[in-house]
């Protein structure tokens, strides 16, 4: 892992090609509308005040534009941005050193701010409030508290749930937004955008297809992109069909409902195991060898927005959609 504190870096996963794909300005981030809405508001409000924006949460499952957005608020604003991560600040002198590190106006990106330790999250409160940093020197009864007086800046939070948040940490955002899964016509859009920008040849059929398997995420439909060209490129003619698209996911085993290999491990297990629930999401995380917080972030969003799988205060079910999704029921399978 990186370990630096501040990094001007995008995240190494997303390749050579990440800083491009990124949407620059809210006119061109797509979907996410009541979001934009608000940020819009808050934006034109602050700088008619020649104020500095509140501090901004923001919140919901990986690849959906969390780190995309705090550069967009960054370039709307007019301000400097700087990038650190929650895993990357170990102790509070380096807090204070990032925060006393600050311009007036700057941006203060933290990712995974949950990830922040709690003596480290202490040195925030009193900055994000106040503006100020309390410093102790020295130790025992001669220990002394000095105060120092920060420049007036604007912090971004990102983090996968906003219940992994303390509540101290949480109540001090003014902001709180929640990024949702986008639906499969603003996933074709962005694919159309991102084909475009890397001179990728690809038609309407083609982009649908593409989106309605991309689980509501950006980043997933920007992969697939990326890798059903290959495919486009080596075995076919050199366009992204429908016909392309839906036998190169194929090959990648990602289902025509977007599911992937662990997506079905999980249902099949629910259902085979459990009887279709309820059962608690540890035991789910157990039998099928995941982390329950990887399931939580990033498996069950999806499957619970295609109505797969319910909530329930007696744990997780399967539904009867979700069965015949594998010609299965729960009463015994269905067809011959
Ligand atoms: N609204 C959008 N319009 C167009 N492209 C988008 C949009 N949101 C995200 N993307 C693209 O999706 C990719 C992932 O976005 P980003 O890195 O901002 O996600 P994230 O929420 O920060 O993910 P993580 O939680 O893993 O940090 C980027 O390549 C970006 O170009
Ligand atoms: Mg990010």
């Amino acid at each position: 892992m990186d370990k630096r504190i501040i990094t001007t870096n995008f995240k190494a996963e997303d390749g050579e090609f990440e800083p491009v794909l990124r949407p620059q300005s809210l006119d061109t981030y797509i979907g996410q509308d009541k979001v934009k809405e608000n940020m819009r508001v808050y934006i034109s409000a602050t700088k008619q005040r020649g104020d500095c924006l509140d501090h901004v949460l923001l919140y919901g499952p990986p690849g959906l534009g969390k780190t995309t957005l705090s550069n967009i608020i960054a370039n709307e604003m007019g301000a400097n941005i700087k990038t650190t991560s929650g895993p990357a600040i170990e102790r509070p002198g380096d807090m204070a050193a990032v925060l006393n590190n600050l311009s007036e106006g700057d941006i203060l990106f933290i990712d995974e701010i949950h990830r922040l330790n709690r003596v480290v999250e202490e040195v925030l409160y009193p900055a994000m409030e106040d503006f100020v940093l309390d410093i102790v020197i020295g130790k025992g009864p001669a220990a002394k508290s000095i105060r120092i007086d920060l420049p007036k800046f604007t912090l971004i939070g990102a983090t996968t749930r906003a219940g992994l948040l303390t509540a101290p940490l949480r109540d001090r955002f003014g902001v709180i937004n929640r990024l949702e899964l986008y639906t499969p016509e603003q996933l074709k859009q962005i694919i159309m955008r991102s084909a475009n920008v890397l001179d990728i040849k690809i038609d309407d059929g083609g982009a649908m297809e593409l989106a309605r398997r991309s689980r509501g995420t950006p980043r997933i439909a920007n992969r697939f992109l990326k890798r059903v060209r290959d495919f486009a490129q080596v075995k076919y003619s050199g366009v992204i069909t429908e016909q392309v698209a839906k036998e190169s996911l194929d090959i990648l085993e990602v289902d025509n409902m977007g599911l992937d290999m662990t997506d079905r491990k999980m249902l099949l297990a629910m259902i085979e195991k459990f009887g279709g629930g309820p059962v608690g999401l540890e035991t789910i995380a157990v039998s099928i060898g995941e982390e329950p917080d990887t399931i939580e972030d990033v498996y069950e969003p999806y499957l619970i927005q295609l109505g797969f799988i319910k909530r329930t205060p007696r744990g997780r079910v399967v539904t009867d959609l979700g069965c015949s999704h594998f010609g299965l029921s729960l009463f015994g399978n269905i067809g011959p």
